[in-house]
């Protein structure tokens, strides 16, 4: 890859659509953290635990990622954690946010919703007033837990509703179907949230109709078992559907072996609006800008194909008419002078 390619793709303006934001956390913020709250780790050291992001699928990680965010308990806490991504961010010129959140992960240990809600939206305020992002939040139910707890999370959520864009569904898939969360999906569009769910990252095509058909989703987070079922293919083309795939993700959790056999190139091509997002950065090896510069060298994107996968970022996006057309705007610019 040449130094010119990328830069290029360095200040390409673009849209986060999957990032966890508890999966940001570095090592040394997980320590700091434990430190500053008493919380004992089960590692001795930060190389120790970095040594332990070894994964063989999406349990082995999770069960680290849900270990690791145990060390956050106070509103700050969660405020610390965010700011650390968005500059981060806005190194790798993202101008739009959306984190997911696993309330559940912290109300599991006692914490209040508001603190986790709070610290977020203070930090995503301030990367609006500081750094030029605009970030927004989505809460996402943990798919291993049951209908009825998500039901009592978004119901908990009520009072910060003002402070959220949408909800999604994340953890475990295989062996939670879409359709498990069918009511609380109801709701939340009742609600006037967006809706959005991990499907076929690890589960099967039809996990994605169900997202689809059942859930009602507007994006489908990773997608990548798509390619799989034709006639998906097809909806997915002839509806614009955007899928948000992580491609550093998918190695480190072997969905796929190496990049150079990921799909993602296939997809695009096929028409597909395929999006480039860092899913938990802190483990998987890398931020929005990593997975762009990997995906590229390894798939030989162009920059027709890198400009067209930060369109449809800024298309995909959750932004009001007159927000995605500025956003075009800034891209269209950049595209011209770079
Ligand atoms: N939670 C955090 N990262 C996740 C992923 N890649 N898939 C499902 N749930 C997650
Ligand atoms: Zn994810």
């Amino acid at each position: 890859m040449s130094s010119d390619l990328a830069e290029f793709i360095r200040g390409l303006p673009k849209a986060e659509l999957h990032i966890h934001i508890e999966g940001s956390l570095e090592p040394e913020l997980i320590f700091a953290l434990a430190s500053r709250n008493g919380v004992q780790l089960a590692y001795p050291s930060v190389e120790a635990l970095r040594a332990a992001y070894a994964f063989t699928n999406l349990q082995s990680f999770l069960d680290i990622y849900y270990a690791g965010a145990s060390v956050l308990i106070t509103e700050q806490d969660f405020f610390d954690m965010a700011w650390a991504y968005f500059e981060r961010a806005h190194a790798d010129s993202v101008i739009h946010a959306e984190l997911f959140f696993d309330p559940q992960t912290h109300t599991e240990r006692g914490i209040d919703i508001g603190v986790v809600i709070r610290g977020l939206k203070r930090a995503c305020d301030a990367a609006e007033a500081k750094l030029g992002i605009r970030a927004r939040l989505i809460l996402c139910f943990l798919r291993h837990l049951s209908e009825d707890e998500a039901i009592a999370t978004l119901n908990a959520a009520k009072p910060y509703l003002a402070d959220i864009i949408g909800v999604g569904l994340d953890s475990s898939e295989v062996g939670h179907p879409p359709e498990k969360f069918a009511r609380v999906f109801a709701m939340a569009r009742e609600l006037g949230l967006h809706v959005v769910a991990h499907a076929g990252e690890e589960g099967p095509p039809e996990y994605i109709w169900s997202a689809l058909d059942v859930l009602q989703v507007e994006r489908i987070d990773h997608g990548v078992r798509s390619l799989q079922d034709e006639r998906l293919m097809q909806r997915l083309i002839a509806s614009g559907m955007a899928l948000t795939v992580c491609p550093l993700s998918n190695i480190k959790l072997c969905v796929f072996q190496q990049l150079g056999e990921h799909n993602l190139r296939r997809m695009l091509e096929r028409g597909v609006r395929v999006t480039i997002n860092s899913d938990d950065p802190a483990y998987f090896g890398g931020y929005i800008h990593q997975n762009y510069l990997e995906t590229a060298a390894a798939l030989e994107l162009g920059r027709d194909q890198l400009i067209q996968l930060a369109r449809n970022s800024l298309e995909a996006a959750f932004t009001s008419a007159a927000e995605r057309r500025a956003d075009l705007a800034r891209l269209a610019t950049y595209c011209t002078k770079a």
